[in-house]
């Protein structure tokens, strides 16, 4: 029995804007980010796209080879949720016409909770391993406009079936966690952008990774040159590297940076035009690693890092399965890359600051998305999809 990913998918919106816009409207030049930070294009999600469409989307790729009859438990992960009760995923359970006989929940820890979901996946699988897992992770990043954490928004999803019968990854047991009480990156229920301590929350994350590492490290008898690649939080491509540096740092292993940015650069390719997705980022590093990677990745394996601020992190790793390129929808992921639209720093502004009605009142939303699935409008509070 092999318990870890059987299937995995990706969805972003079709839109995007060139940060390169965002460091006009700053009066700085572009290599700000796209050098300073590692970003070069953000996804912006139009006003009939939000968590559950996009999410809807990727977990209907996700589940196109599997017997979704078997999935017994849906996992919806975010911290942009949409309702204080209802979880997301129970819209994603009726759009993707799952079994009545399904557990279904929102899962909430900034970026960490896709991880969460994905180790209490493996968990029930153990105990049943006839089932499968449908986790779905899905947010949208905003800060505020003109903010420090501007161009590190970025909007999509990630869906993964967890189930015995893995053939992309499968989980080792070993695990680090960390968890402390800081402010360094928080959203109250009456705001709809997150604030921000940016400096802080990058010393944070890496003393998070300091100190699962030491517990991951002793508890698997592992060092660093067990692994073929890292995968990263991903708020933005340079925090890979950072973390990456320090992680080798810690070692003393005094590695050429070059040979150490081999382990990782391949999984920041999709993050540096998609930009911060939150619980689905890491994900998204491991897609853009699995299906970029020159070398064979086959039965190597491979490290993870998630980090959610506020905080709660984890290290852990999984080997990867023979043929798991073959199961990954790699044609359907370039299209979605490939057929965006850019906006210009003026459109984007405008889909950031539209916003649905809160006083009852009905709306339909014109179709701008290209997904299967969209929000089509509101009436009486309640959100309705097609
Ligand atoms: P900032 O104030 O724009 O950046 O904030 P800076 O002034 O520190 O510059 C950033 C880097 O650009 C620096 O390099 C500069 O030297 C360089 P570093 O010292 O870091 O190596 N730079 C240049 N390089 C080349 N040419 C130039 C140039 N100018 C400057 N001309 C910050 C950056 C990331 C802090 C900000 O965007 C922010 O607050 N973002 C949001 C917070 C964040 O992403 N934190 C990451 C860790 S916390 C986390 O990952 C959790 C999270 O995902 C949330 C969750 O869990 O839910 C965020």
């Amino acid at each position: 029995m092999q318990i870890g990913i059987e299937s995995l998918s990706f969805y972003i919106p079709h839109l995007f804007i060139d940060l390169k816009a965002i460091a006009e409207k700053k009066n700085a030049p572009a290599k700000v980010f796209y050098r300073g930070i590692g970003q070069e294009k953000m996804a912006v999600a139009p006003p009939d796209e939000d968590i559950i469409s996009m999410g809807a989307n990727a977990a209907w790729q996700a589940c196109q080879t599997v017997d979704t009859a078997k999935i017994d438990t849906l996992f919806f992960a975010t911290e942009s949720g949409v309702d204080q009760s209802k979880a997301a995923g129970v819209y994603v359970h009726r759009l993707l016409q799952l079994s009545p006989n399904c557990r279904t929940v929102e899962l909430k820890q900034a970026c960490y909770s896709g991880t969460a979901a994905l180790q209490m996946a493996t968990g029930w699988i153990r105990q049943h391993p006839d089932s499968k897992v449908l986790i779905v992770m899905s947010d949208i990043a905003r800060y505020g406009l003109s903010s420090a954490g501007e161009p590190t928004q970025g909007a999509g999803s990630v869906a993964m079936v967890i189930s015995a019968e893995a053939k992309i990854l499968y989980l080792e047991p070993f695990f680090g966690l960390y968890c402390e009480d800081v402010m360094d990156f928080w959203r109250p229920n009456y705001l709809d952008y997150a604030l921000v301590d940016g400096k802080y929350s990058i010393s944070v994350y890496i003393k998070a990774l300091q100190s699962c590492w030491n517990q991951y490290k002793q508890q698997s008898g592992y060092s660093f040159s067990d692994f073929a690649r890292f995968c990263y939080h991903l708020p933005f491509s340079k925090m890979a590297e950072k973390a990456h540096h320090e992680l080798a740092k810690l070692e003393n292993l005094a590695l050429p940076v070059a040979e150490l940015d081999k382990k990782i650069e391949k999984g920041l390719l999709y993050n540096r035009i998609i930009g911060n997705i939150y619980t689905a980022s890491l994900y998204m590093g491991l897609i853009s690693m699995l299906e970029n990677s020159d070398e064979e990745l086959s039965d190597k394996r491979l490290a993870f890092f998630s980090y959610g601020s506020g905080c709660v992190a984890e290290f852990f790793s999984g080997m990867v399965m023979k043929n798991f390129q073959s199961n990954l929808p790699i044609a359907r992921h370039r299209d979605l890359l490939k057929n965006r639209i850019e906006l210009n720093y003026q459109q984007y502004a405008e889909y950031y600051n539209f916003s649905l009605p809160v006083d009852g009142s009905t709306l339909s939303l014109d179709r701008i998305s290209r997904g299967k699935f969209r929000l089509k409008g509101i009436r009486n509070h309640m959100r309705l999809y097609e």
